[in-house]
This record gives C-alpha cells, structure tokens and sequence, in this order.
C-alpha cells in the first residue's frame, strides 16, 4: 500500500506569514511544510508539498497523486469557492481527501461560505490555523487504514 500523501495548497499561500498574519498566522508555508514532514515521517508516510498559484498545476498534481498517492490534504484556498476544475480533479482521485483552511470560513465573508471542492473531501478542518494541516495528516492516516469515505 502506498504511504505517499500529497499535500496541496493554492494561491497566495506562499505569502503565508506575511499576509494578514491576524488571519493566517505568522508560520510561515516552510514552517507548515517542515512540520508536515516531522508529522509524517512519525506516522509512517512520505509527503510531496506543493503550493502554486496557477489552477492548472495543482489539477496536475491532483492527477499525478493518481498514480501513487494514498490520499491528498489540500488547501485550495481561493480556489476553494470557484473551482469546478479543481473539484472534478478530486472526484477523479479515488483515495481519501482531506480539505484544509487555516482560518473558519464560516465566521467569514457570505462568498467563501459557499465551496466546491469540499464536495469530494472526507473530511473539512477549517479555524485551526497552520495546526490543521497536522489535523489533517492524522485524520488521512486514520481514513487511509480503512478506506474512501
Ligand atoms: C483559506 C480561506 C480562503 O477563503 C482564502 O481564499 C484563502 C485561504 C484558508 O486557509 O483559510 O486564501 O483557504
């Protein structure tokens, strides 16, 4: 079984630390990365992490995670309330998929109450800032035993 999780996150988060750190945090996406892989490596999983600013790279990603990937942690942000793309990427991968925010959407502005890409996620963690990334890759370790659910 693969123990290979892709960790995704989209645009602006490579400003994480320096944008609107009383909503984001002052970690910054290096720190979270570099956690990550502590985390990881304790629960017995590799991890590629990408963040990208371009639609059309994490939709790769999300193929490429087809080919070995045992589930996906992703934060889409932005893209997490327009994507249909993204989404459909998603649907396409058949193991686990945990969503990510680091702030709650749900105490935010109307428009990021509404997102797309939460339909093909097991599980959404939103409010715990750069924590729930580790939320995250315990909850898909947890899934990851089982199965898709
Ligand atoms: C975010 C929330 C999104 O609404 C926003 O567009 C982001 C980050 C979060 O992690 O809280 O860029 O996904």
């Amino acid at each position: 079984m693969s123990r290979l999780v892709f960790l995704l996150n989209g645009p602006n988060l490579n400003l994480l630390g320096k944008r609107q750190p009383e909503i984001y945090g002052s970690e910054t996406l290096a720190d979270v990365e570099a956690a990550c892989h502590r985390l990881a490596s304790e629960l017995g999983h590799e991890i590629r992490f990408h963040q990208s600013n371009r639609e059309y790279e994490i939709i790769d990603w999300i193929h490429a995670a087809r080919e070995d990937g045992a589930g996906i942690v992703i934060n889409p942000a932005a893209f997490t309330h327009t994507s249909v793309a993204i989404l459909d990427a998603l649907n396409a991968f058949e193991q686990p998929v945990i969503e990510v925010h680091i702030s709650n959407v749900h105490k935010r502005e109307e428009f990021r109450h509404h997102t797309y890409s939460s339909r093909a996620a097991s599980g959404v963690i939103a409010g715990f800032g750069s924590h729930g990334y580790l939320l995250a890759l315990h909850a898909l370790s947890e899934i990851a035993k089982t199965k898709k659910s």
